[in-house]
């Protein structure tokens, strides 16, 4: 998984040591390792490709429930890894179920204060949509396959193992203060890392997450369908207990991308120049990125601010806590303060606001058009 390559070692240094005073852990000679839990999906390669590109060894990928269940998303992973020879990075399933948190759970709780417009793993079961096209969501069974989803090509290969959390834990002991926590899905697994040994989290470089929006409600009514969805956000709120445990969790630092995560959009006209170069990457991405909407970069967004901190124009330094009152509108949503007025047991973790949109196309542009395969990582 480790590369060498002139040009990469060059990118991995450079990227550090113009780290800001933002990220002042950032260590030019220290090798950089990350995990990367996610609700993968057919275009969600691009945060892996990101991470390779930066010359960081990805030590596994882990899967939670969140947009889908943790398995169908953990054969997202498996399949996208494999289109581009990308196997010899091990896969591990997440927790199946979140925190407290059920599709009963959730729907009760819709039917009170009101539909989310992206429902992800709890969206109601619907077997013709199954059938067809769609990811699993509810029903009765969470750990079956709906194979029409894999437009990608149904993965060849098998996950390395059954738990996430003790994986990550394994790791972080094995690599003290130099393992980046990537996490831009549902944050359970983290979360029961946190409980199952409490030095995990100081033991990790950092936690970067994407969820966490602030003070967006007005802007989900600000006009179309699309302005609902993209300032509500599933990530959090499919696991509002996971999400607390994550985000109180004494990390040596926590990066959020939350309102960030809406600031550079793709569009049709990206999506052509990164198709400019064939490979198996550009064409999925071309083809499937934005088969629904035109939607903003919002994992790729967290990646950056992992691989480069640099690209972090303005943030706050806040404290944050979860809303774990089922009971609240505001269920599984964040709440910030300054020092003064925080409540106990909430730590300060960095809110970015604004990234450089120009650098983010770039990075991505460069993964997705050069990616590095596992002869290139054994090299
Ligand atoms: C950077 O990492 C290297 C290798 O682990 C270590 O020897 C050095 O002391 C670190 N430097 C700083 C400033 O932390
Ligand atoms: C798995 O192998 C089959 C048969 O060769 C192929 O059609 C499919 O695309 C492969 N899956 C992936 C994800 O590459
Ligand atoms: C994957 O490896 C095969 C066999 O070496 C090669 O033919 C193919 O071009 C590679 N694909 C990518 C995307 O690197
Ligand atoms: C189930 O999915 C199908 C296919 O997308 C759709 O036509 C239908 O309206 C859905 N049913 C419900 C109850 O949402
Ligand atoms: C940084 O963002 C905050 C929050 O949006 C804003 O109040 C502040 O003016 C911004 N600072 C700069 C230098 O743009
Ligand atoms: C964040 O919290 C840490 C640990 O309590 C503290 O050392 C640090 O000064 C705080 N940072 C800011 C900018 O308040």
């Amino acid at each position: 998984m480790q590369f060498s390559t002139l040009a990469s070692v060059f990118l991995a240094l450079s990227g550090s040591i113009q780290a800001s005073p933002l990220n002042p852990r950032t260590n030019a000679t220290e090798k950089r390792y990350a995990i990367l839990d996610n609700d993968w999906s057919p275009a969600g390669f691009i945060p892996f490709l990101m991470a390779l590109d930066a010359g960081i060894e990805i030590l596994g990928i882990a899967s939670s429930t969140a947009n889908t269940w943790q398995k169908q998303g953990a054969y997202h992973a498996l399949a996208t890894l494999e289109v581009g020879n990308l196997s010899c990075i091990p896969v591990y399933y997440g927790a199946t179920h979140p925190i407290i948190n059920t599709p009963e759970l959730f729907q009760a709780w819709e039917s009170v204060h009101g539909v989310l417009p992206w429902e992800g793993a709890f969206k109601k079961f619907n077997a013709t949509a199954e059938a067809l096209f769609s990811d699993p969501t509810s029903g009765d069974d969470p750990n079956r396959i709906t194979p029409a989803a894999f437009v990608e090509g149904f993965p060849n290969i098998t996950a390395a193992g059954t738990n996430a959390a003790a994986f990550m834990i394994e790791q972080v002991r094995k690599y003290p203060g130099q393992v980046s926590i990537y996490c831009a899905g549902a944050l359970t697994n983290v979360a029961l890392a946190v409980r199952m040994d409490d030095q995990f989290a100081s033991l990790a470089k950092e936690l970067v997450i994407m969820g966490g929006y602030v003070d967006v409600n007005l802007l989900q009514t600000s006009g179309d369908y699309l302005q609902a969805d993209i300032n509500s956000d599933i990530n959090l709120m499919i696991d509002p207990e996971g999400s607390k445990i994550a985000l109180t969790a004494d990390f040596p630092d926590i990066v959020i991308a939350g309102n960030v995560a809406n600031q550079v959009m793709s569009t049709q006209e990206f999506l052509d120049e990164v198709y400019e170069v064939k490979n198996p990457y550009s064409e999925l991405m071309h083809k499937y990125y934005a088969a629904e909407a035109f939607f903003p970069f919002w994992d790729e967004t967290a990646m950056a601010l992992l691989a480069d901190p640099t690209i972090n124009t303005n943030s706050s330094t806040v404290y944050i806590d979860v809303d774990t009152a089922y009971g609240s509108p505001r269920y599984g949503n964040i709440h910030v303060y300054q020092s003064d007025f925080k409540p106990p047991n909430v730590r300060n973790v960095t809110y970015v606001h604004t990234i450089d949109g120009d650098k983010l196309k770039t990075m991505i542009k460069r993964s997705v058009q050069y990616p590095k395969s596992c002869a290139d990582l054994a090299a």
